[in-house]
């Protein structure tokens, strides 16, 4: 029997020593999910994001194993041959027994291997499959479910794949397989019964229940350990995905969550306490040039400019009455008097305007799409009150079911577009006669610089622009506009961007796209153009969303019921200093969570340019602390522990004791203090404009925050490579 192998996590990304004791030639990883190449959510940037360190640690041992989608295949994956002998047999022998297994390399960093499942093709097993699972765990799956019929078919084709995989290799292999939430865990399940030679660890990024509860009015976090979990799922007709999930969690060599407050909600639900908390990272890029992100940041703002100028365009003729009463000839007389007026629409200073947004699948209570819409609601009338030059734009990016973008949306960015052109062709007029005037040696007469013909030109554009509608909300046509939980909220609220709000709502159904005709930004070129995230979930086992602000340098919202509110909570000392506020959801009643988010926004909209752009900074000092190079660990710490169990003789698992580094909190910025309340400035002859263009030494005040922050806290640094110890609450 060989001598079993120490298997410890000692370094930054573990590595270095996974390196020096493992030899990795005889070991293959899988990860699978049903968003491989697939994006749906979160688990996308999960497996997405964390490619590149996989590949770098495992080469070319590491396979994906996704869904076969063909609108995804095209743009993102390059179909190849299966690199190596035991995967083309393997391949070859599924596909010559009536499957459809494809192989190629996901085109993201890293470019990893992918095996792509058609379940589709394989549709035809899925009773005899059905049946199976029946006989041998006692699940039984529903003929109208669709999501857990696929769930079946992917689970049954994954554990085909391994078995014969296992089949294939000509010496005993050691396989890990980490398989990502319920769709994908039958596989896991199928490993074990099987008992194939495979070390399997299931993660969960959610769990069924918690999201179906949480969206259901119930007090969720104080019932936790009362729910009769079997009776719930019963009443929401998802018992068979339940017992999917919890066979899953429970057969697992090694169960993982991605946050703490997950792994609670997992022992109650799930009845398994995780074993590893498994936090989800960012492949975070440094830019060379210190202030790269605050220029691209101006960029992306001037790109949200010119949407919003087409989206506010024109003017509308307003009809309003009065009615007074009179006496006439001892009779009482009602009169009315009607006038019009001409409502501006974009009447407000874009200089002055703050952009927020909230995105993510549409869940319209777990995300906090409710509190966020009561709490503008709230703004705009402080606002109002307080005759604020500021105005919010709110973007809500959430996909729900439409047909297409809406007529008014279109025409806002078409009749900008007209507007522009014309102002070009003027330009363009003017600067040729200015060009005769001076080539003959004489000033220009300024008053015939402009003939009649340019004036037409300009009244016929500006006649374009008359509307006979408040700019729309909604960018689209929704499917079921009438009973949208969005559009629903907005009319009872009366936000219906009215000339007076000063907050104005615009709601897009769909994730963006920079092949958009509307508004041709990615979604990261739209987050850093943006001034404010705004997460305020009350389900939100992480929450990518307020990180991916955090690592482009963007202030955000977030919850302490987010796993990422939790976790920045536990590693920063005053974590608002940093431009990410935590919500207080967790101890705090709607009403009074909902008036905390007001003043955090009534709060942020008082903030100085320049005091945006200080925070902006910091904000963007903490991606470290979001990086896969230092969250990774978690993820290499739990393939050591189920290698370990899952072969025992050789394979040792080695728990670190905890170091300095675990437990590190940032501590409050050295430099200027951040909220508006407090903030004092350094000149006693302080005026508004100096707020806008006062120079500040950025580099100096950055220097200050880091020394202040990394020395005393071993923090990971991408340059050296530190020691840190095994995550803490394991
Ligand atoms: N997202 C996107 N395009 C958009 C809006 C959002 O790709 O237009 C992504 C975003 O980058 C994030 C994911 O959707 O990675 C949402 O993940 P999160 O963990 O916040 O929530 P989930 O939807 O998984 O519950
Ligand atoms: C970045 C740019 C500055 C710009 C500022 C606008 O910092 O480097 O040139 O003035 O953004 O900030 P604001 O918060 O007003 O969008
Ligand atoms: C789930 C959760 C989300 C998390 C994501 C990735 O979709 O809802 O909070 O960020 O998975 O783990």
């Amino acid at each position: 029997m060989p001598l079993a192998r120490s298997l410890s996590v000692t370094s930054l990304s573990g590595l270095e020593e996974w390196d020096e004791e493992f030899d990795r030639e005889d070991a293959v990883l899988f990860e699978i999910a049903w968003e491989v190449a697939n994006k749906v959510g979160g688990i996308y940037t999960v497996i997405q994001t964390k490619a590149r360190l996989t590949c770098e640690e495992w080469g070319e041992n590491y396979f994906l194993v996704g869904p076969y989608m063909e609108s995804s295949v095209r743009t993102q994956v390059e179909l190849i041959e299966p690199c190596n002998a035991t995967l083309r047999r393997t391949i070859d022998k599924m596909n010559s027994s009536g499957c459809k297994v494809y192989f190629g390399r996901w085109l993201i960093e890293g470019s990893p291997y992918v095996i792509l499942l058609d379940v589709g093709f394989t549709a035809w097993s899925l009773d005899r499959w059905k049946s199976e699972l029946w006989e041998n765990c006692s699940i039984g799956v529903p003929w109208f479910d669709r999501e857990a019929n696929d769930a079946v078919l992917f689970g049954f084709l994954t554990a085909w794949l391994l078995g014969e995989f296992a089949a294939q290799c000509d010496e005993p292999p050691h396989i890990v397989a980490h398989f990502h939430e319920w769709l994908a865990g039958l596989g896991l399940v199928l490993c074990r019964q099987r008992q194939l030679p495979v070390a399997t660890i299931f993660t969960t990024h959610a769990t069924l229940l918690g999201r179906y509860l949480c969206a259901g009015n119930v007090d969720f976090y104080n019932k936790l350990a009362e729910f009769n979990v079997d009776k719930e799922a019963g009443d929401r007709q998802i018992y068979h995905r339940y017992c999917l999930e919890r066979a899953a969690a429970r057969c697992a060599h090694v169960f993982t969550t991605v946050s703490q407050i997950t792994a609670i909600e997992a022992e109650h639900l799930l009845k398994r306490k995780p074993d590893i908390v498994t936090p989800n990272g960012l492949n975070v890029k440094k830019f060379s040039a210190m202030h790269e992100f605050q220029n691209l940041h101006a960029q992306s703002k001037a790109r949200i400019q010119e949407f919003v100028r087409g989206h506010f365009y024109g003017s509308e003729l307003m009809r309003h009455a009065i009615i007074f009463m009179c006496l006439e000839a001892k009779h009482s007389v009602m009169r009315v008097f009607s006038y019009c007026f001409v409502c501006r629409h974009l009447d407000f200073n874009l200089d002055k305007t703050v952009f927020l947004f909230i995105a993510g699948r549409y869940e319209f209570s777990n995300k906090g799409a409710d509190i966020f819409l009561e709490a503008l609601a709230r703004l705009n009338y402080l606002l109002r009150v307080n005759h604020s030059e500021v105005t919010i734009i709110a973007f809500f990016i959430m996909p729900a079911r439409t047909n297409n973008f809406n007529v008014e949306t279109l025409k806002g960015q078409a009749v900008r577009k007209q507007l522009w052109d014309t102002a070009q062709t003027v330009k363009e007029r003017f600067g040729k006669k200015l060009y005769e005037s001076l080539l003959v040696g004489q000033l220009p007469d300024v008053s015939k610089m402009l003939d009649k013909e340019d004036f037409t030109m300009m009244k016929r554009a500006i006649f374009a622009t008359q509307r006979q509608c408040l700019p729309p909300i909604c960018s689209h046509n929704m499917l079921e506009d009438s009973s949208d939980p969005i559009l629903n909220c907005i009319r009872r609220i009366g936000l219906f961007n009215s000339a007076q709000d000063r907050v104005k709502v615009i709601f897009h159904p769909e994730f963006l796209s920079s092949t958009s005709p509307l508004l041709p930004m990615d979604y990261e070129e739209f987050v850093r153009g943006c001034h404010l995230g705004v997460f305020p979930s009350y389900y939100e086992p992480w929450g990518y969303t307020p990180a991916e602000c955090t690592v482009m340098g963007i202030p955000s919202i977030s919850t302490n019921l987010s796993g990422f509110g939790c976790f920045m909570e536990e590693h920063i000392a005053d974590p608002s200093a940093y431009g990410i506020y935590i919500l207080d959801r967790r101890y705090r009643g709607v009403d009074e969570s909902c008036n905390q988010l007001t003043s955090f926004l009534f709060q942020f909209c008082q903030q100085s340019r320049r005091q945006r752009i200080i925070q902006r900074n910091r904000t963007e000092r903490l991606s470290d602390l979001l990086d896969w190079r230092y969250l990774g660990r978690y993820y290499v710490s739990a393939r050591h522990m189920a290698l370990a169990k899952a072969f025992p003789d050789t394979f040792i698992y080695e728990p670190q004791e905890p170091t300095s580094a675990t437990g590190f909190r940032y501590p409050r910025p050295a430099s200027v203090p951040p909220s508006p309340a407090h903030s004092l400035h350094s000149s006693p002859h302080h005026s508004e404009a100096e707020d806008e263009e006062e120079p500040y030494d950025e580099d100096l005040e950055a220097e200050k925050d880091r020394v202040n922050i990394r020395q005393p806290f071993n923090l990971p640094n991408r340059n050296k490579n530190h020691t840190v110890g095994l995550p803490e609450k394991n």
